[in-house]
This record gives C-alpha cells, structure tokens and sequence, in this order.
C-alpha cells in the first residue's frame, strides 16, 4: 500500500519566496509542494500538502489526518511554534509520528524562537537546513513507516 504523508505550513508560510527572502529563500510555497509531491511519488508515497494562518484550521487538518491514516506528519507550525500549547496538545492526541520543521535555524535568532512549544510532542526536529529539511523529513518517516 502506497504511504500517505502530510506536510503542514503554518501562518506566513504561504507567502514563502516574497517573504523574507534573505531568510526563506526565493522558492514559493507551491514550488515546494510540487516538489515534495513529485518527490513522494518517486518513493511510492502520496504527500498532501496544507498550508493555513490559522491555528483551529490546522488543528482541524491533523484531527482529518488520524482519519485519512496518515504515516507521518512534517510540521512546519511558523510562529504557532513558540506560541501554541493547543498545537501542542493537538500533535500530541493525534499520535502520528511528526517532524517539527523550521527553515532557518531557530536557535541562531531571536530568543523568543529558541523555544520551541510543540517540539516535545515530536518525533524529531530539523532546523536551518532550508527547504531540503523537508525532503530529508520526508525520508526519515518513509523509513520510519
Ligand atoms: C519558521 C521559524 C519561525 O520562528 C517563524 O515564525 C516562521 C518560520 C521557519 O521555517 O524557519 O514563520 O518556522
């Protein structure tokens, strides 16, 4: 049976390569997609992308996930990261295996970034290894699944 994996962007992650560049690099959120897609279906997995800047309509999306029989979640929860003990909660009811991602290096900014909410809720997390993080996610929960 082909694997089925999902990868959530959170608030301001929809307006990845205007963003920010300097950080987020140029590459646009639906670039990425279609190469994480492109990139599952090479390895025999159906990846299904969501992007929302709202933290209910993500928690609604992972709830949806348990249902769909998802192997793995990559999550990118942006700003919701340090913020969000519903997130938290949410990762946690949910028990997918989920790899929090950040494209820039968390721990290298702001102190208030360094803190990460929903981490412990996670299998695994990558940080500061730009977009390819989420090709190297996406492999470690098709070994894992
Ligand atoms: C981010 C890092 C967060 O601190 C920030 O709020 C984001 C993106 C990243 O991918 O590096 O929106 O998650």
């Amino acid at each position: 049976m082909r694997k089925r994996i999902l990868v959530i962007n959170g608030p301001n992650l929809g307006r990845l390569g205007k963003r920010e560049p300097e950080i987020y690099g140029s590459t646009t959120l639906q670039e990425l997609e279609e190469r994480l897609i492109e990139y599952g279906n090479s390895k025999d997995t159906d990846v299904i992308c969501f992007q929302s800047n709202h933290e209910g309509r993500i928690i609604d999306r992972l709830e949806k996930a348990v249902d769909e029989e998802v192997s793995g979640c990559i999550l990118n929860a942006a700003a919701l990261t340090h913020t969000s003990v519903a997130l938290l909660d949410a990762v946690k009811s949910c028990n997918i295996p989920t790899v929090e991602l950040h494209i820039s290096n968390i721990h290298k900014r702001e102190e208030f970034r360094k803190k990460s909410i929903t981490a412990p809720a996670c299998v695994a997390s990558i940080s500061g290894m730009g977009l390819h993080g989420y090709e190297y996610a996406l492999d470690f929960l098709i070994k894992q699944s």
